[in-house]
């Protein structure tokens, strides 16, 4: 069902309250957050994942805050009625220059008209959540594996595998909450910490391979349609394969030039009533 209201986060409170589950996917043009919006997706993510399946980076830390602003209000143009969470890049926000991250963060709300920003976060930025939190910045506090550190952790993993771990991953997103921080998102862990954050904090709890109990899940909007070459994550699910079907329509369009198909005799603009005939003879009066 197409939504027929503004999504808003007393509206994600009131599913998680009620049990009920919401959809998020990442989003970063207007054309698929029409139809993403038109299928009843609750919530689009701007992500910074933009650096991979956008620009084709090796991972997200190329990602400039201005080319994100820019397809978050693009997004925002062709969904205006989903739950909008910008993603702030890679050193757009310091835990100790909360002034730079709040004038930062408010591009995405003031130039994009989103809902919220997402920031990946540990528990040195309890004190930067808490500004935002207090200037009117809506943050998404995104616990777990944090791609923008990728470089400093030596590669991608899975986090909060041990009880120390995930007890630390728990206390950070309630510290998170008290905070002010208006949900969290839990990326890459196995679902018993997962299952406690979202037990024991009162705003939304949104998963990234994270398991079943959150109150919302997302994934990336490329690995669902089967658009992602190469490796996809164990928890990305692939709901059709549009690479193929691309690829075939490509291949047709590609073979209908060669072989004369395209234009066909309904592709092309009529000249008016005898003007043919008219640029005809001036032709000829040319040679
Ligand atoms: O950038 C992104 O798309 C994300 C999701 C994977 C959660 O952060």
């Amino acid at each position: 069902m197409p939504l027929d209201k503004k999504i808003t986060i007393a509206e994600l409170l009131r599913r998680k309250k009620a049990g009920e589950k919401f959809a998020m996917l990442t989003s970063y043009d207007a054309t698929t957050a029409h139809w993403q919006e038109q299928a009843g997706v609750e919530s689009l993510l701007v992500g910074d994942s933009m650096g991979n399946v956008i620009l084709g980076q090796d991972s997200t830390v190329g990602v400039s805050l201005d080319l994100s602003v820019t397809l978050t209000a693009a997004v925002r143009r062709g969904a205006p009625h989903v739950y909008l969470v910008g993603d702030m890049p890679f050193l757009s926000y310091h835990a100790d220059d909360p002034g730079l991250a709040i004038a930062h963060a408010g591009r995405y709300l003031v130039e994009a008209q989103a809902d919220a920003v997402k920031l990946e976060v540990d528990a040195r930025h309890v004190e930067l959540v808490a500004a935002m939190s207090a200037a009117g910045i809506p943050v998404m506090a995104h616990l777990g594996l944090s791609p923008q550190r990728v470089a400093q952790m030596g590669g991608m993993r899975v986090h909060a595998r041990t009880a120390a771990s995930a007890a630390e991953l728990v206390e950070t997103a309630q510290r998170m909450e008290q905070a002010g921080a208006v949900a969290v998102l839990i990326e890459a862990t196995p679902p018993e910490p997962a299952r406690l954050v979202t037990e024991r904090l009162a705003v939304p709890v949104i998963g990234c391979g994270a398991g079943p109990f959150c109150d919302g899940f997302v994934l990336i909007v490329h690995d669902i349609l089967g658009l992602t070459p190469g490796h996809t994550p164990q928890f990305a699910q692939r709901y059709v394969d549009l690479s193929a079907t691309m690829t075939e329509a490509f291949r047709a369009y590609v073979a209908d030039v060669h072989g004369g198909g395209y234009p066909a005799t309904g592709h092309n603009y009529a000249m008016r009533e005898g003007q043919a005939e008219q640029l005809d003879d001036w032709a000829r009066g040319q040679s």
